[in-house]
């Protein structure tokens, strides 16, 4: 396709706005896209620079922590999961992760591809994992790093980190947690928590574009990598090269994506000016006007109340829905109403959607217009 054509096809798209109420990217403030439509600065930048330290501040009050090494590494959210195996892990070292969904399988991938011995300590998809199989997995194993994701986004299952946590570090091990989905939707307290490594992503309840994904580092986690007897081998990943230039030093390792931190510099504000508690409040309100709303057409949760995520819901599907294909109803949802909703994922696939209801989107009124979408789709006559 010729460039001409794209840039056509960029402009149609912007004209035709879409209710992103799938697992992520989610919709994003027109604050948001303002600031990442300022025009560049460098990226040694004195004026930038500060406008980093900002966010780097904010990052460590949003994660609960103290770590110095907190930081939007300049990737998605994927990337803060590689960063935190690659580091912390060289080849033979004993790693536990939690698989009860995607996301924990794919930790088990990462950890694998860099050389650990991974024990995977399953669960059910739809329930949280077992702390107690966690711990006897954690005791018997003595590994260096116990991992586990906070709000997995394939079953929408919150896993309470602290009993986890706790076990691993009685051991001595460091425990890594996936908040790709929870940042900024439900309190993450990683110092409370006693977690060492810990990433998320800007697409989701930050509702920032994607591209960038908060990570923080304990102390004891810096010290393990330094502790080392072979190097990173991600050379773009190596938590000591990046804290040249995010440490303070601003030596140069890569180029900071200026425009999505100016975003998120935005979407970090918009987080402040709310406080986590009314935020927090707000995802749960939504949620639970999702189930209100659908319960009649339906649609039912596929998760216990006390597990349940409110950022995102997976919602078993009536026969109104699996009659004509749940793709086929997806389709007519995004096309003839500009909603998009998530379908199942794995062993998930075509028996749940995953309907988002993230940062902005966290509001009756989305679920309002998800419902009288679905109306029109599934009446008789449609
Ligand atoms: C829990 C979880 N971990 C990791 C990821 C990967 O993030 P990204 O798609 O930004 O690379 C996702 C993305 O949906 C996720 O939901």
């Amino acid at each position: 396709m010729p460039a001409t054509e794209l840039t056509e096809n960029t402009e149609k798209t912007d004209s035709r706005p879409r209710l992103l109420m799938g697992p992520g990217p989610s919709n994003v403030h027109p604050s948001v896209l303002k600031a990442m439509a300022q025009p560049l600065l460098g990226h040694l930048d004195p004026e930038f620079l500060h406008l980093l330290d900002g966010v780097q501040h904010s990052l460590r009050q949003l994660f609960s922590t103290q770590n110095r090494f907190t930081l939007p590494l300049s990737a998605t959210g994927s990337a803060g999961m590689e960063a935190c195996f690659v580091n912390l892990l060289e080849p033979g070292d004993r790693v536990v992760i939690g698989v009860n969904g995607v996301f924990g399988g794919r930790m088990a991938d990462v950890a694998q591809r860099a050389g650990a011995k991974v024990t995977r300590v399953e669960a059910h998809w739809g329930l949280p994992l077992d702390e107690e199989a966690m711990v006897a997995a954690i005791r018997s194993t003595q590994p260096k790093v116990v991992a586990f994701v906070h709000a997995e986004t394939s079953t929408g299952v919150c896993q309470n980190p602290e009993t986890i946590a706790r076990a691993a570090r009685d051991q001595g091990a460091l425990v890594v947690l996936d908040c790709v989905t929870s940042l900024a939707g439900i309190p993450v307290d990683l110092d409370g928590w006693g977690i060492d490594a810990a990433y998320s992503g800007t697409q989701k309840c930050l509702s920032c574009a994607p591209g960038l994904s908060p990570v923080s580092f304990s102390e004891r986690a810096i010290q393990a990598v330094s502790a080392r007897t072979h190097p990173v081998q991600s050379w773009f990943l190596d938590v000591g090269l990046l804290d040249g230039y995010y440490g303070g030093d601003r030596v140069y390792h890569h180029t900071a994506p200026i425009s999505a931190i100016f975003g998120l510099a935005q979407g970090l504000a918009r987080v402040e000016e709310e406080g986590m508690e009314k935020r927090t409040l707000r995802h749960k309100e939504a949620a639970a006007h999702l189930l209100e709303s659908l319960a009649p057409l339906g649609f039912s949760p596929l998760v216990a109340a006390e597990c349940r995520l409110p950022m995102l819901t997976t919602l078993n599907l009536p026969g109104s829905v699996t009659n004509q294909g749940e793709a086929n109803v997806r389709r007519s949802l995004l096309q003839n109403h500009g909603i998009e909703v998530g379908a199942g994922l794995g062993a998930l696939a075509g028996k749940v959607w995953r309907v988002g209801l993230m940062g902005e989107n966290a509001q009756t009124k989305s679920v309002d217009t998800l419902r009288s979408a679905l109306e029109a789709e599934l009446s008789p006559g449609a």
